[in-house]
This record gives structure tokens, sequence and C-alpha cells, in this order.
């Protein structure tokens, strides 16, 4: 009788000290969470708000005045045309276009697929974007309001932003 009561003193003390232990931890627990949980929003705002400016503006400090405004032009009309289906280094709607030089036979044959997708799809004579808009399962829509030159710069902007070498003619 004895012995079974002190028993269960003990098994109770046991159990008291144990939800004890648990509950000190866990308070211990949260109250770490919850201070780094602050510290990384903090840091995570600071980041975010500063990202858009460190982005573009502080990557083409190093390029030449022609360079810079052209790829700044680029970055601009990719932002308003593009970016909504595109990514330099991912796909998105349709293929990350980092290289994209490199599957076309000549930036020519580029800047009219851009502005004419459907002509060159339906046309069947460019085996590649057939095969693109099979994988992709979507058209892209025209862009026959740039002029070539804008959209060279937006291709020179994906050449930078994909940290390729972007040789420019001067003049
Ligand atoms: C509404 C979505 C959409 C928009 C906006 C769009 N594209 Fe596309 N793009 C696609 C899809 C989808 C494909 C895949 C081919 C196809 O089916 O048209 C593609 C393919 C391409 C390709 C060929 C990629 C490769 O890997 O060979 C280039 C280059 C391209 N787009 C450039 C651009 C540029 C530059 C702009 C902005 C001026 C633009 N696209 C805007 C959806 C879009």
């Amino acid at each position: 009788m004895n012995s079974n009561s002190n028993n269960e003193i003990l098994t109770l003390s046991g159990v008291i000290l144990g939800v004890g232990l648990v509950l000190i931890i866990t308070v211990v627990m949260l109250f770490n969470g919850s201070s780094e949980n602050t510290a990384g929003t903090t840091t995570g705002n600071t980041t975010t708000s500063a990202a858009p400016v460190e982005d573009i503006n502080t990557k083409v400090a190093s390029l030449a005045e022609p360079q810079k405004a052209t790829v700044l032009q680029g970055h601009e009309l990719f932002q308003g045309n593009c970016a909504q289906c595109h990514a330099v280094d991912k796909k998105v709607v349709g293929p990350a276009l980092k290289g994209v030089e490199a599957r076309w036979s000549s930036e020519a044959e580029i800047i009219n697929f851009i502005k004419y997708p459907e002509k060159v799809i339906t046309g069947g004579k460019n085996d590649y974007a057939v095969k693109l808009y099979e994988e992709y399962g979507q058209m892209m829509p025209n862009h026959d309001f740039f002029n070539d030159e804008q959209i060279k710069s937006i291709l020179t902007y994906v050449k930078f932003e994909a940290g390729e070498e972007i040789a420019m003619k001067l003049g």
C-alpha cells in the first residue's frame, strides 16, 4: 500500500516535471521563433524594397553609355511587354529567353518571330517555331507595334541579364 502510493507520487511528480519541462521548452522555442520571425521579416522587407533599385540601375552602372541606354530601354520594354510570360532564366508561360540567339538561325529571324509569331508558326517553314508552339501549347501574341531597334534592345537586355557579353556597334 505504502510503496504503491509512493510509486504513484513518484510517477505523478515525474509527469509534472515532464510536462513542466515541455512547457518551458515550448515557451523558449516560441519566444526564439517569434524573435527570429520578427528579425526575418524586417530583413526580408529591407531586401524586397531594395531589390528593384539594386536590380537594373546598379547592374548597368559599369556599362559605357550607349550600351547602358540600350539595356535600360530593353529592360523597360521587357518589363512592360514580355515579363508576364517570360523570364531570362526560367520557364514561365513561354521559354526562358537566355541563350535564345543560339536557337534561331539569325537575329532577323528572331525579330520576325517576335513581331509575327502566328505567321511564323502557321507558315509551315519553321519547324523549330512549330515545335515550340507544340511544347508550350500557347501562341505568343504579335508584337508588330515594335520596330527592330526596340526588339534588339530587348534582346540586348536579355543577354546582359544572362551575364553574356554584349557587343554593340557604335553609331
Ligand atoms: C502572353 C504570353 C507571351 C508574351 C506577352 C510574350 N511571349 Fe514570347 N513566347 C510565348 C510563348 C507561349 C512562346 C512559345 C512559342 C509559341 O507558342 O508562341 C514564346 C516564345 C518566344 C520566343 C522564342 C523562344 C525560344 O526559346 O526560342 C522569343 C524569342 C520570345 N517569345 C520573345 C518574346 C518577347 C521579346 C516578348 C515581349 C516583347 C514576348 N516574347 C512576349 C509567350 C509570350
